[in-house]
């Protein structure tokens, strides 16, 4: 218990100012309570706040692990995000402040969104696609994007949104897994200055996509990226715009209807299609854009994750949209042309809440405080962090260099499979302490618990949640069985397995410690193990490959492979650079190892499983100066020998 001790040695405490209180949407702590009493209540009164077509009759059916949540209610989610905010006042409100890398600009009111998005949606409907088809969006962080998941949101359809930064192969097995009829591109995008072919990859994917029948081109690129359109099956997204109706009536989609699926890494090669839903999906952002933000009608709104991860899904669209906010939208990089981009833009738009992930912390800290000191940052009044857990230091220096001690700081837990926050301050209520995601949402259960089960009251193990919730994922794609092995078959099947590590200190204070199974989060995105493996034995010089994370100071972990090679193949400078990249190439940049370290053999027990642990103390030996900044690694290790010992 000596490192857990250790990591609940942080005693600062900082609390909402009276200020903040004074005009939060809430700042009464008996939230809690009232919603814990009863949370189906407490999530029906929330819900009365979205538009229906048809009420609901029952709040909850729960056969666990299988929930239906407003039972034989029907509506529809583009009409909650941008119907219903044309009708008043908010019809010229700006819903999206877009800045292109380059330094182009577009703003879209509430009215040209809808228009926009009901002329999509026509333009979806000319090429065929009805109620329940998959439509495949592979396109650079820009308006359209939403749009295409809008139009789709409209008609029924339902979208999967491929993050631009994967590969050909990446893109071609989630449209195969989805079937998805249609592919909506575009000839590409900016990222640190050069361009990447977008509409080149989907080609080279396209090859082996039975499935899709036409593809929609948007022209993001000033002509400067070439692109190859095939002759009756692609087709210019501004030509088919010009020709199309902007009256779409709206699909009445039943509270259960398939919103969209998301593919994430898991603990298998395959990726999973991570099933949302319509209603409770919907309720969930909606309620924590609100609460968790402390969302106004005067906010000016940035999330800068890309719309390709869960995060751009729930809070760049469809949270902050629901609430008829101003979202800043940005395409491309941090440090872009300079250090200070975000610094700039925040200056440039009056961004009053923020919300990014530690890793640019990190990256920001590293930079130094003249960038951030060089621009105007009083307009903000909130910041927020995801994806991973913030260790104190980058917290204490959001807080002060980003805040100006002036901000409430949310540090704020969820996953793809939850669709929404779980775990966050409220920032009118709680009291925070640096590194901790502090509570979980009112109406949200959840618990520490051991490997058999046990609760734990008071210090670490494995997080679980003890009650459905309404965004929760209804399903992996095409695969039922998963579903229930993968999270609902650790303890009983009502109680939901995160993946996570977690400790629970004495004042009930969460601390998110990082994943104990084969997932890794690098740089905030989520990597499977074991994709990054299947890629490098892919190639044919490896014979054996087992890839663990080692702690790094920007990114959270590093990928470092241990490979073994094939008879008469010999070690070299210039093998580990082709493996390196043959990952990039099969899944995408963002799983490109940092390290491979050539091995005669692979540690393995006597049952023939590799010894990941073993590996992963080699791997951190090396960098041994690392490990003190973050979350506390030893006891993270030690969840993880836990876990795999006993699995
Ligand atoms: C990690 C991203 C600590 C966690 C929204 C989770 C976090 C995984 C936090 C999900 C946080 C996310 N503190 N860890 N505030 N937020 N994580 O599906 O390990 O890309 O299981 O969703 O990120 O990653 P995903």
């Amino acid at each position: 218990m000596s490192e857990l001790s250790a990591l609940l040695q942080e005693d600062r405490r900082f609390d909402p100012s009276a200020e903040f209180v004074k005009h939060a949407h809430v700042s009464d702590p008996g939230v809690y309570a009232a919603a814990a009493a009863d949370p189906e209540g407490f999530w029906a009164n929330f819900a009365r706040e979205l538009e229906w077509m048809q009420p609901w009759s029952k709040v909850l059916d729960w056969q666990p692990p299988h929930a239906q949540w407003f039972v034989g209610g029907k509506l529809n989610v583009a009409v909650n995000c941008l119907d219903r905010h044309v009708r008043t006042w908010r019809r010229n409100k700006a819903a999206f402040i877009w800045e292109g890398e380059p330094g182009d600009r577009r703003t879209l009111t509430y009215f040209d969104l809808h228009r926009q998005v009901c002329q999509f949606a026509n333009v979806l409907k000319g090429l065929g696609v009805t109620k329940g088809d998959r439509v495949a969006l592979y396109l650079p962080l820009i308006p359209e994007l939403a749009i295409a998941m809008l139009a789709c949101a409209r008609i029924g359809a339902v979208h999967s949104v491929v993050f631009g930064g994967f590969s050909a192969e990446s893109l071609r097995d989630r449209i195969n897994d989805a079937q998805a009829r249609v592919l909506v591109t575009a000839d590409g995008g900016y990222r640190r200055g050069s361009i990447i072919p977008l509409k080149q990859m989907a080609d080279e994917a396209l090859k082996e996509t039975p499935s899709i029948e036409h593809v929609v081109i948007v022209k993001r690129g000033h002509g400067d990226i070439p692109v190859h359109v095939t002759e009756g099956r692609d087709r210019w997204y501004h030509r088919l715009m010009d020709d199309a109706s902007a009256d779409c009536p709206p699909e009445e989609m039943d509270a259960e209807d398939m919103l969209y699926i998301l593919y994430t890494s898991g603990t298998t090669g395959k990726p999973k299609g991570i099933v949302h839903t319509t209603a409770g999906y919907l309720l969930g952002v909606y309620a924590t854009t609100k609460w968790v933000f402390d969302l106004k009608d005067d906010d000016v709104y940035w999330c800068t994750a890309d719309i390709g991860w869960v995060t751009g899904h729930s809070y760049v669209v469809y949270g902050p949209l629901a609430n008829g906010a101003t979202v800043v939208m940005y395409e491309g990089a941090p440090d872009w042309p300079r250090k200070d981009r975000f610094w700039e833009i925040i200056e440039r738009y009056g961004v009053t809440i923020f919300y990014t992930a530690p890793t640019a912390i990190r990256a920001f800290m590293r930079w130094g405080t003249d960038w951030p000191a060089g621009r105007n940052l009083s307009s903000l009044r909130l910041l927020g962090s995801v994806g991973e857990p913030i260790n104190p230091e980058a917290w204490i220096w959001y807080h002060q260099h980003i805040g100006h001690e002036r901000c409430p700081v949310v540090d704020t837990w969820w996953q793809t499979e939850t669709g929404s926050i779980l775990i966050s301050p409220l920032p009118g209520v709680t009291s925070t302490k640096p590194g901790s995601a502090t509570q979980p949402f009112p109406g949200i259960s959840v618990k520490v618990l051991t490997q058999r089960g046990e609760d734990v009251p008071v210090g670490g193990g494995l997080l679980a949640l003890t009650r459905p919730w309404p965004s929760m994922l209804r399903g992996i794609y095409g695969d039922p069985e998963r579903y229930v092995q993968q999270y609902w078959s650790r303890w009983s099947n009502g109680i939901y397995f995160t993946g996570d590590g977690a400790k629970i200190d004495e004042d009930g204070y969460y601390w998110l410690l990082g994943r104990v199974d084969d997932v890794l989060n690098v740089a905030g995105h989520r990597i499977g193990t074991m994709e990054v493996e299947s890629a490098l034995v892919d190639h044919p010089n490896v014979a054996e490959a087992a890839v663990v994370g080692r702690v790094h100071q920007i990114k959270g972990h590093a990928l470092c492979a241990f490979v073994t090679v094939k008879e008469g193949v010999g070690h070299s400078e210039s093998l580990a650079d082709e493996l390196k990249g043959h990952v990039a190439h099969k899944i995408g940049a963002i799983a490109r190892p940092d390290d491979i370290i050539f091995a005669a053999d692979l540690p393995k027990t006597r049952s023939g499983k590799i010894m990941r642990r073993l590996l992963r103390d080699i791997a951190d030996g090396k960098t041994l100066g690392d490990t003190t900044t973050l979350a506390d690694p030893s006891v993270v290790a030690r969840l993880k020998a836990q876990y795999e010992d006993e699995t």
